[in-house]
This record gives C-alpha cells, sequence and structure tokens, in this order.
C-alpha cells in the first residue's frame, strides 16, 4: 500500500470538514449493522457519489439511494476528485465516498474491500481528526499483520497487490487532533464501483 502522510494541509482539511458538514445534513450518519445476524457497526456511516455502500441484514452492497432517506447521495466535493486524481493512477473517476465516523472507543474490525467490480481501481482513504492505529495484512484472512497511525491529513492507497489486503482500524486515540469540534475520527474511502466500458 502506499501511504502519503500530511498529503493534506490545514486549509484544506478544514474546508474539507466545512464541505462535509453540510452534505451530512443532506445524508445524515446511520449506523449499518452486520449482514444476517444485525448486529450495530461502532462506525456511523454515510456515503457521497453516484452509489454508496451499506451493510445491513440482507448483506453488504452499493446502492444508489440513502437507505434511511431513500434520497440518492450528496455529489462529491471537487476537493475528492483533485485529490483521486492526484494518487489513483486510474483513468476513470471514483463513483462512491464512504464516509466513515468514529467517536469514543468505534473501531473496525480486518476485512477486504471487494464489493466492486474493477479491483484495477484502487481504494483511496483520507483520515481526518484523531490518530487512528491502522492494522493491514495480507490478501490472506489470519495472516501476519503490522499496525502504524493514520493522522489527520493523511492519504492511503491500496491498490496493487495490496488492494485486497485485509485491513481495518484498532481504535482511534482521543484529543489527538483539534480539526472536528467534537473530536473524533472522520475516514472518507474513494472507490470505483462499476468496470468502465473501456479501460
Ligand atoms: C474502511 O476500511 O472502510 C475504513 C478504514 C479507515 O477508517 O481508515
Ligand atoms: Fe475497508
Amino acid at each position: 500500500m502506499r501511504h502519503f502522510p500530511g498529503f493534506l494541509d490545514q486549509t484544506t482539511q478544514e474546508k474539507l470538514v466545512e464541505d462535509l458538514r453540510d452534505l451530512v445534513e443532506k445524508a445524515p450518519l446511520f449506523t449499518p449493522v452486520m449482514p444476517r445476524i444485525g448486529k450495530p457497526f461502532s462506525v456511523r456511516m454515510t456515503n457521497l457519489g453516484a452509489l454508496g455502500w451499506v451493510s445491513d441484514k440482507a448483506g453488504y452492497r452499493y446502492q444508489a439511494a440513502h437507505p434511511v432517506t431513500g434520497k440518492p447521495w450528496p455529489a462529491f466535493p471537487e476537493s475528492l476528485l483533485v485529490i483521486w486524481d492526484m494518487v489513483s493512477h486510474y483513468p476513470h473517476p471514483p463513483e462512491a465516498c464512504l464516509v466513515n465516523y468514529y467517536t469514543g472507543s468505534a473501531k473496525m474490525g480486518l476485512h477486504q474491500d471487494r464489493d466492486e467490480e474493477d479491483f484495477a481501481a484502487p481504494v483511496v482513504s483520507i483520515s481526518l481528526g484523531d490518530t487512528a492505529v491502522f492494522r493491514v495484512g495480507g490478501i490472506a484472512r489470519g495472516g501476519k499483520t503490522q499496525s502504524f497511525k493514520l493522522a489527520s491529513g493523511d492519504v492511503v492507497v491500496l491498490d496493487g497487490a495490496s488492494r485486497l489486503a485485509f485491513h481495518g482500524i484498532d481504535r482511534v486515540i482521543a484529543g489527538t487532533s483539534t480539526l472536528l469540534k467534537s473530536g473524533g475520527r472522520i475516514n472518507l474511502t474513494l472507490r470505483r464501483v462499476t468496470k468502465p466500458a473501456v479501460s
């Protein structure tokens, strides 16, 4: 994987948070639940773009409408498309931006991002707010993993051999950033969902 510490400067981070505040009013954060068992996630989520990733008792999938409001997801702010163009090395635009909001002891178990059709497209992850302990392993479940910190403004790209790497968030370290007024961490992941007709 590729890690760009401090990729976004303070002004860009502040502007992005301001944009997100408006967008989250239109597409409110919701608490997804695990497929089948219905156990709630500890993060809250929403999405931007043509397609959004959701999880409920029926399973994981991308869909065009917000599960609570039934409305289309809001469009990406331009700044996200600029970041994608800078780091993705992929000639088509992203279609989905998953917004994960971590507060308190929220975390995310090890998983692969594999609900997309085109693994030639990377997953581009942007961290805002408190520092997280990110864990990454190989492409087999149960393999060796290592952890490192993701701070506000960091960008991570999962592509090539790392595109299907298991990854997750062990914990978020409270009080490590003042970007978000009430603390916590926002992670944005940009994804291409459908395979483009022509590559
Ligand atoms: C995710 O894998 O969906 C989120 C990872 C992160 O919060 O950095
Ligand atoms: Fe993920």
